[in-house]
């Protein structure tokens, strides 16, 4: 049976720390030479409804470097849902492809696409969801501070797909999570709520950016406005004005905490230039963690068969 990687909520806390210590090991052997090729052969199929500089450059290298290829589809190109049904897209692919990784507006298209696929389907974005973001997120904060389980991560902003699957990947891994956001920019309720239920660690929104940042072991952030929404983007500033992640908000952290962002940035809106470019900033350790973490689900969605 065929396993896709559409939200970090269908992966147990063990297999979730699988995938990273996997990731960690494909860093340190590209990082020394080894050139392993798990995917020799394998193709890897990327359709984006919306722009991309991370997720795409990242899931091709990645492909190329398992031994295998991609194919991109741009915005436009196959208008998911539009000129052809997306299980008709799915079943397609699934002909030519071992792999396919799909950014998409709704989720649902995501969840309809990994259902008439008989090949894996990794969430490379969605409005719910940004799961292979949060991944690498937590690569890069075992790196940094040697664990998850008990740090405190304060989000500042919109509780958008960043917050979703990070709430998600809080309450598996022993994180605390906090989000501050004004009202009527929470995180998906029923998700909090459940994640609420079943988390050994706390998932708490708050409305006072400084309460949520208060002894936190990294600050996160996120654009306001998030892709497909830009015509809410003046009322959004209004709204969101109070929530930057700036050197005030920064010295309510602990002293050493991390500043995180999955960018692209907006610097002046939801950060401070001088503090996405300044030394407590990992933005482009996430970055680069991008390839190892989405690597490592590859082969594990993949590698298997020959
Ligand atoms: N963080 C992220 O997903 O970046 P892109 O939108 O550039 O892929
Ligand atoms: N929340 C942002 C993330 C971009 C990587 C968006 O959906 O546009």
């Amino acid at each position: 049976m065929k396993r896709d990687f559409l939200s970090i909520a269908t992966h147990t806390p063990s297999e979730l720390e699988a995938i990273l210590d996997d990731a960690a090991r494909l860093k340190a052997d590209l990082r020394a030479g080894k050139g392993e090729r798990p995917l020799l052969g394998k193709t890897l199929a990327m359709i984006f409804e919306k722009p991309s500089l991370r997720t795409r450059v990242t899931f091709e290298t990645g492909i190329k470097q398992l031994g295998g290829a991609s194919v991109y589809l741009a915005p436009g190109d196959i208008q998911l849902g539009a000129r052809e049904t997306v299980a008709d897209i799915a079943r397609n692919l699934s002909r030519w492809v071992d792999l396919i990784m799909a950014r998409t507006f709704s989720h649902e298209a995501m969840i309809e696409l990994a259902e008439h696929a008989s090949v894996p389907v990794i969430n490379g974005l969605s409005d719910l969801l940004h799961p292979c973001q949060v991944l690498a997120d937590c690569q890069t904060l075992r790196e940094q501070k040697g664990r998850l389980e008990g740090l405190t991560v304060a989000f500042i902003g919109d509780g958008n797909n960043v917050v979703n699957s990070w709430i998600h990947a809080a309450s598996r891994l022993g994180i605390h999570f906090r989000v501050a956001c004004p009202e009527g920019y929470e995180p998906n309720a029923t998700l909090v709520a459940q994640a609420q239920k079943t988390s050994t660690a706390s998932i708490e929104v708050f409305r006072d950016p400084a309460a949520a940042a208060a002894d936190a072991d990294a600050l996160y952030t996120d654009v306001w406005t998030s892709m497909g929404q830009e015509a809410e983007s003046q009322a959004r500033r209004t709204a969101f004005e109070g929530y930057q992640v700036n050197s005030a908000l920064l010295s309510k952290a602990k002293k050493d905490a991390l500043v995180m962002h999955c960018l692209p940035a907006h610097r002046g809106e939801e950060i401070t230039g001088e503090v996405v470019d300044g030394p407590q900033s990992v933005v482009l350790e996430q970055a680069e963690n991008r390839l190892h973490a989405q690597k490592a689900v590859m082969v594990r969605l993949a590698g298997q068969s020959a």
